[in-house]
């Protein structure tokens, strides 16, 4: 096996993204008018900022979650976090006791599951279907319940309108909050958009966390919620005693792009170039390794999860790519319990269609020396 830091031949890792198509001449320019903005404020004396961030880059935030999700709000009620990790954080501090029950997804994201059990939460697994979370499986008395609903991590498939509108009169009926994490739902590829669950929520339960981390890149560490009106405040002052607030140069510049029409052009660009990727590798998936792997149905995001077929298991298929310098990864870290499917998870955020055909058929060539 080769050490996990090796650069290999082809490299499907999820959680990446594509820096060669940024317009780093624009975000230049973003970033010395920020410089520009830094040095006068204030009028020469330096100071803390507003904890719940930039205004500009809230109310790019704001108008864009209009725009696109349906996610009415003003700019006062974002706040910038450092990616979603810290917005988790944020409401997980302002709702969790040490010992209440927080629900997550099964299979889920271990980042969110290792922040709440740090925060003292116990953790209910909840398992997921075609349709996302079961909202019949949820225990009575979680007090949080933690989602990804444009696009299951890992999984893929989006959660139907039917097991939203569910959660949500469950949320209501049992006083819970539900955190809907948006984390890359931007890039959506078939069928008509579901309704965000904030979109939908009328009484007021769900906080709505999105990241920057797949739009733009992950070491930005850009990212806001919206919460509900009764954790504003809650929210906001959390925010200044964990850190006062974000960079402001970073927010003012990314206020800037998004302000400036950029990042909506730069979202369409990706767009293009995403979905090539995407028609290429299930295109390989279902025809050159068809008799392996079957894509699961997902309309959005930058990686896929491809289940293996019976006669195969994902260590060997994951082991035997290594070996060949091809980076696919397997699903079983993502489950706490017994897992129930065998797959990959594939992610081509950061691969072109060179690359993707490439590494694919070089896998092609393997998979049959590895039916058990
Ligand atoms: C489910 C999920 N949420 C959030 C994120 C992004 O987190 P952050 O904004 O902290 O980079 C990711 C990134 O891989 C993710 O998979």
């Amino acid at each position: 096996m080769l050490p996990a830091d090796a650069r290999l031949d082809f490299d499907f890792k999820g959680g990446v993204t594509d820096k060669r198509l940024f317009p780093w001449d624009v975000w230049r320019r973003c970033v010395n008018q920020a410089l520009r903005t830094q040095q006068r404020a204030g009028g020469g004396v330096a100071a803390y900022r507003d904890p719940g961030g930039e205004q500009e880059l809230r109310l790019g935030v704001s108008r864009y979650l209009a725009f696109s999700r349906a996610v009415v709000c003003n700019w006062q009620d974002v706040v910038v976090t450092q990616g979603a990790q810290q917005a988790l954080d944020l409401v997980g501090r302002v709702v969790i006791q040490p010992g209440d029950v927080v629900a997550v997804e099964e299979p889920g994201y271990p980042p969110a599951r290792a922040l709440f059990a740090a925060l003292g939460a116990k953790l209910a697994h909840v398992p997921v279907d075609r349709e996302g979370l079961i909202v019949d499986r949820l225990p009575k008395h979680a007090r949080l319940v933690y989602v990804t609903p444009s696009h299951q991590f890992p999984l893929g498939m989006p959660m139907s309108l039917a097991r939203r509108v569910e959660l949500l009169e469950w949320a209501k009926r049992h006083g819970a909050v539900i955190v809907e994490d948006d984390y890359d739902g931007e890039f959506r590829f078939e069928g008509r958009p579901v309704e965000s669950l904030k979109s939908l929520d009328r009484a007021g339960l769900v906080a709505y966390v999105g990241t920057f981390s797949k739009t733009l890149f992950p070491d930005l560490r850009m990212g806001y919620v919206v919460p509900p009106e009764s954790l504003r405040e809650p929210l906001w002052t959390a925010k200044r005693a964990g850190d006062w607030h974000s960079c402001m140069l970073t927010q003012t510049a990314l206020g800037t792009f998004m302000l400036n029409g950029e990042f909506a052009k730069h979202l369409r660009r990706m767009h293009k170039a995403y979905a090539k990727r995407r028609a290429a590798l299930i295109g390989l998936l279902t025809d050159e390794l068809g008799d392996a792997f079957e894509p699961m149905p997902a309309t959005a995001g930058i990686h896929l999860v491809a289940q293996l077929a019976p006669g195969w298991d994902e260590d060997d298929v994951m082991k035997a790519a290594l070996d060949a310098s091809i980076g696919v990864y397997g699903i079983g870290p993502f489950y706490a319990g017994e897992r129930r499917e065998q797959g990959v998870l594939i992610g081509y955020g950061g691969a072109s269609v060179e690359a993707i055909e490439g590494g694919f058929r070089r896998l092609a060539t393997l998979m049959p020396g590895l039916r058990r």
